[in-house]
C-alpha cells in the first residue's frame, strides 16, 4: 500500500530495481556542448581522479546522446554514472528523431534528466509529457532525474510553492512507491539557470526542497524521505559548500561550472567532504533501517 494520508492508488508495487543510497549527489549536464574528442578527453581526465570522491558521492555526467556510449565506457568502470538529458515516453515506434529508454540502456546510460527548464521552454515539454517520460524511464531501469522550478513571475506573485508542488505531483503521478527509489528531483528555478543568472540562496533552495519533501512524503509515505533532492542553477565551486550543507539539499546538479574537469572535481570534492559526515549526519535518518545496520 502506498503510505501517506493522501497517497493515491498507484501502480502495484514490485520489488524496486533501485537501491536507496544516502551518499550526496553531484552531477553535470553538458547540455548541447562539446565534440566527441572533448567529451572523451573530459571523461578520461575525470576518471583519472574520480577515486578522490566517487566512493563518497553519487557522481554523474549527462552528455549529449551521441557521446553517451563513449563516455560511459570510461566513467562507469570508475563508479560514475552516465545518463541522458532527455528520453521519449514510448519504447519504440515512428517518432522520428527521438530516443527511447531501452536505447539509452543499450549505450550504458543508467539515468536520465526529464523536464529540464530548457526542454520545457524550447521544446514544448509539459508536466504531462514529463510524467509519461518518468514512467518510461523507470520501467527500463533508468533513474529519473525530474527537473522542476518556477520562473521569476511566480516569485513576484508569491505562487512559486504551488507552482513547483504541482509540477512534482504531476511528474510523479504514474510512479509506484516501489519505483520511487528510482526518482531524483532537481529543483532548478528558471531565474537561476544559465549565463547572467544568480543562484538561489541556500535558504531559498532549502525552503523549496522542504516543500518538495513534504509533497513526496504526503504522496508516498516514509519512502519519500529517501528521495534525493538536488539543487541546480548557477552552482559554482564557491557556492557549492554552502548549498550542500543545507538540511534538505541532497546533491547539486551543475551546468557551466562543471563543464571543465577542474570545475567538476572542485565541486565534487566539496560534496564528498560533506558526504564523509553523512552517516552520522542528517542523511542517516533517510537510510532505511536495514542499511543503517550495515553502516
Ligand atoms: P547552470 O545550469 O549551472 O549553467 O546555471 C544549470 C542547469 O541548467 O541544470
Amino acid at each position: 500500500m502506498v503510505g501517506g494520508e493522501t497517497g493515491r492508488a498507484q501502480r502495484p508495487s514490485a520489488p524496486s530495481l533501485f537501491d536507496v543510497d544516502s551518499r550526496p549527489w553531484i552531477g553535470t549536464s553538458w547540455k548541447m556542448t562539446k565534440r566527441l574528442l572533448e567529451a572523451v578527453t573530459y571523461a578520461e581526465a575525470l576518471a583519472a581522479q574520480a577515486a578522490d570522491y566517487s566512493h563518497l558521492t553519487n557522481s554523474f555526467v549527462l552528455p549529449p546522446f551521441p557521446f553517451i556510449d563513449a563516455v560511459a565506457r570510461v566513467l562507469r568502470p570508475v563508479g560514475l554514472s552516465v545518463g541522458a538529458q532527455n528520453v521519449h515516453w514510448m519504447s519504440s515506434g515512428p517518432f522520428t528523431g527521438e530516443v527511447s529508454a531501452p536505447m539509452l540502456v543499450d549505450v550504458g546510460a543508467s539515468m536520465v534528466a526529464i523536464g529540464h527548464a530548457e526542454r520545457r521552454e524550447h521544446f514544448g515539454e509539459t508536466d504531462h509529457s514529463v510524467r509519461d517520460k518518468v514512467v518510461a524511464a523507470l520501467a527500463s531501469g533508468l533513474r529519473a532525474l525530474v527537473c522542476v522550478g518556477e520562473s521569476a513571475a511566480e516569485r513576484v506573485t508569491r505562487t512559486e510553492i504551488e507552482y513547483v508542488v504541482r509540477q512534482v505531483k504531476i511528474a510523479l503521478d504514474g510512479v509506484s512507491a516501489g519505483d520511487l527509489p528510482g526518482v531524483l528531483i532537481a529543483y532548478e528555478p528558471i531565474w537561476a539557470i544559465g549565463e547572467g543568472s544568480t543562484p538561489a540562496s541556500p535558504e531559498q533552495a532549502n525552503d523549496m526542497h522542504g516543500e518538495i519533501r513534504r509533497t513526496i512524503v504526503q504522496l508516498f509515505g516514509d519512502v519519500g524521505e529517501t528521495t534525493p533532492l538536488l539543487y541546480g542553477g548557477s552552482v559554482t565551486r564557491e557556492g557549492a559548500p554552502g548549498l550542500i550543507v543545507q538540511d534538505e539539499i541532497d546533491g547539486l546538479f551543475v551546468g557551466r561550472a562543471a563543464w571543465t574537469v577542474d570545475g567538476f572535481a572542485a565541486i565534487a570534492r566539496a560534496v564528498a567532504e560533506y558526504g564523509e559526515h553523512c552517516v552520522e549526519g542528517r542523511h542517516a535518518r533517510r537510510v532505511p533501517d536495514q542499511r543503517q545496520e550495515q553502516l
